[in-house]
C-alpha cells in the first residue's frame, strides 16, 4: 500500500509556471511552458474575435493566452485527445468563465482531431503534434489538423 500511495503521488496534480497553471505528469510538455507554444502566444493578433477553436489544446496554454490576449473572442472550444490534459485545461481556464463580466463561453471536447470538426469557426489556433507520445516522428497527424483547420475556417 506504501508503494501504491507513492507511485501514485507521482502523478499527483501541481502547480507549474510560478503557479500559473495545474499540470501533471504525462501530458504534453508538462512542467513547462512549451518555447514553441510561447513564441506562438507573442504573435497573436490582438484583432481575433469571435468563436474561436484550438486543436490539440493540451493543459489549456495556448487558450489561456487567446483569451488573455484577444479581449475580442466570445467563445471558444478545445479539441483534444488527451483525457488527463483536457481536465487540467477545464481547472486551468475556469477562471476565465467566473470574471464578473460576461466571460467567453468555453466548450471542451475530448476528440481525434484528425477525424475533422463538428463546426465551422472564425479563429483557430494549434501547436499540432508532430510527435506521438513516444517521440517517434508523425508528420502526418501535424498535417492532417492543419488541414482540418483550413476547412473548418469560416471564409
Ligand atoms: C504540441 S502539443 C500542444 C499543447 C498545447 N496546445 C500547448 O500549446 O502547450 C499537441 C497536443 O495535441 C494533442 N493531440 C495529439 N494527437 C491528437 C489528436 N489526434 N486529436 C486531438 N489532440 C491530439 C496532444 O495530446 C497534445 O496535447
Amino acid at each position: 500500500a506504501a508503494l501504491a500511495a507513492q507511485w501514485a503521488a507521482l502523478d499527483a496534480v501541481r502547480p507549474i509556471a510560478e503557479g500559473r497553471f495545474l499540470s501533471r505528469p504525462g501530458v504534453f510538455a508538462w512542467d513547462r511552458i512549451d518555447p514553441a507554444s510561447a513564441l506562438l502566444a507573442q504573435h497573436l493578433p490582438a484583432d481575433l474575435a469571435g468563436h474561436a477553436a484550438d486543436l490539440g489544446a493540451g493543459f489549456g496554454y495556448l487558450s489561456a493566452e487567446l483569451l488573455t490576449r484577444c479581449p475580442h473572442i466570445h467563445a471558444l472550444d478545445l479539441f483534444e485527445a488527451e483525457r488527463r490534459a483536457l481536465d487540467l485545461a477545464r481547472r486551468n481556464l475556469a477562471g476565465f468563465e467566473q470574471r464578473a463580466e460576461a466571460g467567453p463561453r468555453i466548450g471542451y471536447h475530448w476528440h481525434d482531431v484528425t477525424t475533422g470538426l463538428p463546426q465551422a469557426y472564425d479563429v483557430i489556433v494549434s501547436n499540432p503534434p508532430f510527435h506521438t507520445q513516444s517521440r517517434a516522428d508523425r508528420p502526418d497527424i501535424g498535417r492532417r489538423f492543419i488541414a482540418v483547420a483550413a476547412e473548418a475556417l469560416k471564409p
